[in-house]
This record gives structure tokens, C-alpha cells and sequence, in this order.
């Protein structure tokens, strides 16, 4: 547990009264705070990446607010206090299963301005993509789609926005103390802030570098979400941020306008739903790769002896790495916005394909990925997960991303959110790798108004009909593995909740042929892929899990993952 306590002199601050946990109805302050990493809760839980974003969450949840408004004001506090990856200059997608039996799947993914095409990356002298417009500055940002996905959201929530706003503003205005994870991004990013940006944001600071203890103050951001409650989604999207986007944009060589803004659209999708041995899971559908690939590599695991494998050894590593390589390759050609290309999710995910797709699986040998095409014919370091269940058994599941860390590395002056650069989530060019090595083609191709394809994965499972796990996280192409490595953990290794998210996770994404393996990857393990003819490649974290699990005696182990600051809040 990490603890930052502020100099005294900004002690006569405590004032933020209005978060408090209900446990010990001590308010928690932006000033001095700490992570929770594992809580029993009896009633409610919120674990997110941040300790004041969680405590957002509960602060509404107290107020009489349901799982829907703790996930929205979680949201708004995270584009606060993490910068990273919080954001209202990104988006997401929320997965929810509501106490009332309903399901939803709620897509507010960027979408490429109106002004994009095909080549927008491609060197028309050298024929080659230059991923760096992709990845930062102006150009790399697709039109935000998180503040207009969270009014749509709100419409299952109990609370006026403008209580849901209302600890994001605070912690705008009056500043919090930031840890030493992001005082070390801020600082590692100092250079690209500096190139990206016309007018010096907060973020960079000259006198020295940031520090574990600094107060961060963003009275832009501030107004700008203050536009948002006064005037609702029209305080983002039209007026006065809209033009300060807009002017952001036309310094920069950006291609968002007011238009595009005016028209960002979010979409109501059809929740993937799929049995996994006795367990019903919920999990988002295109253009998240995430659902499908999800039922996919369950799919091919079902009929195969992974619980006798035990969790940690060779065979289950083995098998788990031969099916999320098949899954993978599948990606790279199929998976793309359904409103643009036919994706073929009836044949993807069919048992007949799956079996086929899993004929040639030698249990005593290295796979490769140039032996394993996409299985049909061709028809032609920033995101945040934040989970949460509240007394009325009501089940919310969101990530959300800006991309890479802190996106774009833009921030809008004048209204003080960094944008995103999503748009490299679209195959900038055929054979041409994204920032997390993943390729693709025409499916995913860059088109006016079309949505990148993504990994993001937020989940539910049930048991019964009723929440059973809330799960998912960033990393980039990793996040589908590790909802996958998640899920088998606790249904067929019979893991704890905190072991399920830390113990060390692995990844295989088909291209590059090789298997990332996090620090704490036992050594053992390593030697006998390597023998069996893997390549492994270490990594240092592979994503930041946000699990509860939902206890026979109705209780909820919320276990916030140990790699970051994360943090649970419940009561
Ligand atoms: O939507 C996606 O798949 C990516 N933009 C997610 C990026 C991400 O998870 C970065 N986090 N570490």
C-alpha cells in the first residue's frame, strides 16, 4: 500500500468533504490518500485505477446513486486525476447487466473525422505509413466519444449529471496530489508534451520535475466540465469547448471541425453473450475485437483438458497460447466496425470452425504463425477499466481509453483535456503494425465516420443469471488475454479473486510469433516453451485488472490490480 500525504501547509484544504467511504465514514482527502488493493465488501464495490476515482464512485453510490451513476462519476474523476488514461478526450465502451435482467453494450469509440481517408498516413513520395501523425499530434486524435457515451448511460443512472460531475470538478478546481506513477509519466512525457502542444499545458512543469506529493491544479479542464453540467452533452460537442477543439485543431494541422463534432454518434450494440461451462458471459461486440475473441478462444478451450492442466504449467500455457494465436490471426483480417464491414461473427465464432480452426494444435510442439492464416476467406501505454456492482445487484463494466499514454499528447487549450490518437487503432496500411504490433487490412481500414477496431474488453460473467465476475483492462492487444487469463483462472483453476489479477500473465497475439511473459513469469516455465521451440519476450506489466467477484455468500471480493495505483472503494 502506497501512502502520499501533502505538506502541511496545504493540510487547511481538507475541505473535500463530499467523498467518504461508508466503512469508516472518514472522508477521504485529494490530499492524502491510499490505494486499497483487496476488499471484502458486504453491499457494494468500485475498483478503478485511481484511489480518488473509486472514492468518486462510492461518494454516489452513498447518495442513493446505482452501479450506472458510481461508473459514470468514476469516469469523470479518472479524466481528472488520471491523465494517463482517464479522459473526456477519448472513449469507451460500457458492458452493463442490470439488476432488472437487461443487458447493455454501449459504444462511444472515436470516430474518424469526416475528413479522413484510406491514406491519410502514407507517404505519397516513399508509398510508407508514417505512424508518428498517426500516434501524436493533432492528427492522430478520432472525435471524442466519452462525453456524450456517458449522457447516454446516464439514462439507466438515478442522480442529475451535475452530482455525478461534481467530484470531478472539485478535484479540477482544487487540485489533488499526485502519485509517483504519474508524477514519472508526466515527467517521461515532458518532451512530447512540449512538441505537441501550441500553448504549454499544466502538465509541464519547468521549474524541476514532478514529484510524488505535487498538487495538480486544472481549472481549464475545470470549466470545461463545468460547460459540460451547466449545458450537458452541447457543453462538449457545440459552444465553447467545441470551438476551443476546433481552434486547437486548426493550429495543429488537425482535420476535427465543428461538424464532426456536432455529429459524433453513439451507438447501442447487441452485447456478445456466450456459455462457458455453466457460466454466462457478457462482453462487448464489435467494434471491440474483445467479445468475440473472448468467445473464440473459451470456444476452443471448452472440450479440452485445461482444469487437470492445472494453472502455471506448461500444458495450460501451451494450449492457452495455441488458441489466442488462432484468435489473433483472425483479428488481423475479420474484425472491423460492423457499420462499415461485414464482419463474419456467425462463421468466427461457430463450434465447427472453432474445432477446425484447433485440428492442427500439437500439444508437444511450438505452433507458428506462418502456418496459421486467418481461418475464413477474405472477404475482401493509455486505457482504464473500472468495474462496479452495487447493493441492487446491478453489474457495470467500462474501459475506456485516449490510446496511448495521455493520447495524442495534446491537450485542447483553453479547455484543458488531452485528446486522443485513437486513429492508429486502424490498420494505418496493409503489412504495417500499430503501436501494439497488431496488423490488419481492409477490414479495418481507415474510412470518414467509421470506428477503429479495438481490444478493449469489458465483461461480465453470471452464474445463475446473476453477477458472478466483473472484469477487464488495458493493454492494448493484451487486454483480450488477460480478460481470457482472468476468467480461466477463477472458473477452471479455481483461483482467488487477488491471484486471478497478480499472478503473472502471458501473451500471444499471433504476429510477432513470440509469447510476452511479465518479470514474475516463473523461470521454469520459460525454459520448457523455449525447449518446446516458443520465443519469449518479458514485458513489464501486462495489464491493470479491475475484478470483483461475487462470493456464494453474496459478498464481493473487489480486487484492485497490484501493478498500479488502483484502488478499490466499497462498503
Ligand atoms: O482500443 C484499444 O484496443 C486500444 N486503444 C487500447 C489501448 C490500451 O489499452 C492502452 N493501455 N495500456
Amino acid at each position: 500500500m502506497t501512502l502520499y500525504r501533502q505538506a502541511a501547509t496545504l493540510s487547511s484544504l481538507f475541505l473535500w468533504a463530499s467523498i467518504s467511504f461508508a466503512q469508516s465514514k472518514q472522508p477521504v482527502s485529494p490530499f492524502a490518500y491510499q490505494s486499497v488493493k483487496d476488499q471484502v465488501c458486504n453491499k457494494a464495490a468500485v475498483v478503478s485505477a485511481h484511489p480518488l476515482a473509486s472514492a468518486a464512485g462510492l461518494s454516489v453510490l452513498q447518495q442513493g446513486g446505482n452501479a450506472v451513476d458510481a461508473a459514470i462519476a468514476t469516469q469523470w474523476a479518472l479524466a481528472v486525476v488520471f491523465p494517463v488514461a482517464g479522459n473526456i478526450g477519448g472513449g469507451g465502451f460500457m458492458v452493463a447487466h442490470l439488476a432488472n435482467g437487461n443487458t447493455l453494450a454501449i459504444d462511444y469509440r472515436e470516430m474518424a473525422p469526416a475528413a479522413a481517408t484510406e491514406n491519410m498516413y502514407i507517404d505519397p513520395k516513399t508509398g510508407k505509413a508514417n505512424t508518428r501523425l498517426s500516434q501524436t499530434g493533432h492528427l492522430a486524435a478520432g472525435v471524442p466519444g466519452t462525453p456524450a457515451g456517458l449522457f447516454a448511460c446516464h439514462k439507466y443512472a438515478k442522480l442529475p449529471m451535475a452530482k455525478l460531475l461534481a467530484p470531478a470538478i472539485a478535484l479540477a478546481q482544487k487540485g489533488f496530489t499526485i502519485t509517483e506513477r504519474e508524477a514519472s509519466g508526466l515527467n517521461g512525457s515532458k518532451a512530447a508534451f512540449e512538441k505537441s502542444n501550441t500553448t504549454l499545458p499544466v502538465f509541464v512543469r519547468n521549474d524541476r520535475p514532478w514529484q510524488a506529493g505535487d498538487t495538480l491544479i486544472q481549472t481549464d479542464l475545470a470549466n470545461t466540465l463545468k460547460r459540460i453540467s451547466a449545458q450537458g452533452a452541447k457543453g462538449f460537442y457545440q459552444g465553447e469547448t467545441a470551438r476551443l477543439l476546433v481552434n486547437e485543431m486548426e493550429r495543429g494541422a488537425g482535420i476535427i471541425t465543428l461538424a464532426d463534432l456536432k455529429n459524433y454518434k453513439v451507438k447501442t450494440r447487441t452485447a456478445t453473450t456466450f456459455n462457458y461451462k455453466g457460466h454466462q458471459i457478457i462482453s462487448m461486440p464489435p467494434p471491440s475485437s474483445g467479445g468475440i475473441l473472448l468467445q473464440q478462444m473459451l470456444g476452443m478451450l471448452e472440450n479440452r483438458p485445461l482444469p487437470q492442466y492445472g494453472y502455471g504449467t506448461v500444458k495450460s500455457v501451451q494450449l492457452i497460447t495455441e488458441v489466442e494465436r488462432r484468435a489473433y490471426a483472425d483479428r488481423a483480417e475479420h474484425l472491423g466496425d460492423p457499420d462499415f464491414y461485414p464482419v463474419p461473427i456467425k462463421q468466427l465464432v461457430s463450434p465447427t470452425y472453432l474445432a477446425q480452426r484447433m485440428a492442427n494444435y500439437d500439444s508437444t510442439t511450438a505452433g507458428k504463425s506462418s502456418n496459421i492464416a486467418a481461418g475464413l476467406p477474405a472477404e475482401s501505454s493509455q486505457t482504464t477499466h473500472l468495474s462496479v456492482v452495487d447493493a441492487q445487484g446491478n453489474a457495470v463494466s467500462v474501459t475506456t481509453t485516449l490510446n496511448g499514454s495521455y493520447g495524442c499528447k495534446t491537450v485542447v487549450a483553453g479547455a484543458g483535456f488531452l485528446l486522443n490518437n485513437e486513429m492508429d487503432d486502424f490498420s494505418v496500411q496493409p503489412g504495417v503494425a500499430n503501436m501494439y504490433g497488431a496488423l490488419g487490412g481492409k477490414a479495418n481500414a481507415i474510412a470518414p465516420g467509421k470506428r477503429m477496431l479495438s481490444s478493449m474488453t469489458p465483461t461480465i460473467v453470471l452464474k445463475n443469471n446473476k453477477p458472478f465476475m466483473v472484469v477487464g483492462t488495458p493493454g492494448g492487444t493484451t487486454i483480450i488475454t488477460s480478460v481470457l487469463q482472468s476468467i480461466v483462472n477463477v472458473i477452471d483453476f479455481g483461483l482467488s479473486a487477488h491471484h486471478a489479477v497478480n499472478k503473472p500473465k502471458f501473451h500471444h497475439q499471433w504476429q510477432p510469433d513470440e509469447i510476452l511473459v511479465e518479470k514474475a513469469f516463473p523461470q521454469n516455465l520459460r525454459a520448457q516453451l523455449t525447449a518446446m521451440g516458443y520465443t519469449l519476450k518479458e514485458v513489464n506489466a501486462i495489464g491493470r485488472t479491475e475484478l470483483i467477484l461475487v462470493m456464494p455468500n453474496g459478498k464481493l471480493d473487489a480486487v484492485a490490480d497490484g501493478r498500479g495505483d488502483d484502488s478499490v472503494a466499497g462498503y
